[in-house]
């Protein structure tokens, strides 16, 4: 089903967002690109406390920095989490679930590009550790707080790019996650992953486990930005050499601002009233708000299913 919400499909993040004071949000990969966007125009709607999680320490600092220009920057916060090391993932997932006593939105936006196979620190595909597990223990750590605050918001920054996930995808076992399978397929398989985590969470929202109570609603979707003129598709670049270089020369100017539009579908998912009103959740959103349907491999609950046991495997086999 592929729906239009009334009041068209434009969600301006200068107008469109309502005044978020008091309230609390964290922001993967807030630190560039499309999550900067979101920190930026949170920050710019008076939120209470925007918490950036990023790796590299100078992006984290210049981030905060450039922030000033959108509202209260002593209300912004940067706290390094290298999504590549899931131990120290697992540390600051416990320091902030103690810290805040309130989490309004989660945005797990972080993500490396369409990039050449390489393992992480934790001897897993970097692709599906960060755009994927990683930011899962997140949400796991994070639940607790989203669920005690009212009308709170879980969003996944995926991508239409998921329509091109193998068709032999099964997240069957590590043996398949650390298969080689090329930097555009590999890149693929983590925005279908994210979907697909988006959707088992919902049915276990719908199931009442995991401590999801009915009348505490987590409003939790999945969101494609379009294309946008981020440091990510130089990653290509690197993958596919000079064809990457005439690829992305050939894009770029058709390619969208991070800042006034790349963010939009997210922080239409993150803040919009609309959501709640509409009971928009475990749905898929692409630019500015329109609820479309992903494809059926990131509909197919056994697929979902069986990512979601894979997830704690990979988890409890590296965390215990
Ligand atoms: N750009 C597009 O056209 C497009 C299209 C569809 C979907 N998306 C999705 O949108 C999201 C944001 O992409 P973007 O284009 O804004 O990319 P970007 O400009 O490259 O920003 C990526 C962000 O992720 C963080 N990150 C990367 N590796 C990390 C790690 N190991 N640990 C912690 N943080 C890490 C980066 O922080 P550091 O600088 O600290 O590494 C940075 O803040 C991604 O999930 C991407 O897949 C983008």
């Amino acid at each position: 089903m592929s729906s239009l919400l009334p009041g068209g499909n434009t969600f301006n993040p200068d107008n469109d967002i309502p005044d978020l004071s008091g309230k609390h949000y964290i922001v993967t990969g807030g630190s560039a690109g499309i999550g900067f966007g979101i920190a930026a125009h949170l920050l710019q709607h008076k939120a209470e406390n925007v918490t950036i999680l990023s790796n590299k320490e100078e992006h984290g600092e210049s981030a905060l920095e450039e922030l000033k220009e959108y509202g209260d920057a002593t209300k912004a916060h940067w706290v390094q989490c290298n999504l590549k090391d899931l131990k120290a993932t697992e540390k600051v997932a416990n320091d902030l679930a103690k810290s805040q006593d309130r989490l309004d939105g989660l945005v797990l936006n972080a993500g490396v590009g369409v990039g050449v196979y390489n393992e992480t620190k934790d001897k897993l595909d970097s692709h599906f550790q960060v755009n994927v597990l990683s930011q899962f223990l997140l949400l796991k750590k994070l639940l607790p707080r989203l669920q005690q605050t009212p009308g709170s918001r879980l969003v996944f920054e995926s991508s239409d790019l998921h329509q091109g996930a193998d068709g032999s995808t099964q997240f069957k076992d590590e043996a398949e996650i650390n298969t080689d399978i090329g930097p555009t397929k590999l890149y693929n398989r983590s925005k279908l992953a994210q979907i697909l985590l988006a959707r088992a969470l919902q049915r276990r929202q719908e199931a009442g486990e995991l401590g999801f109570k009915p009348d505490q609603k987590v409003f939790i979707n999945a969101v494609h930005p379009g294309a946008v003129d981020t440091d990510q598709p130089l990653q290509a670049e690197e993958a596919y050499g000079k064809a990457g270089v005439i690829g992305h020369n050939l894009v770029k100017p058709f390619m969208k601002d991070p800042v006034s539009k790349g963010c939009r579908p997210a922080l239409f998912a993150t803040t919009s009233k609309e959501i709640e009103e509409k009971g928009i959740t475990g749905e898929y959103i692409v630019p500015d708000k329109k609820v479309t349907s992903p494809t059926s491999k990131a509909m197919d609950v056994e697929l979902g299913e069986q990512l979601w046991r894979l997830s704690e495997q990979l988890l409890k086999d590296r965390l215990g």
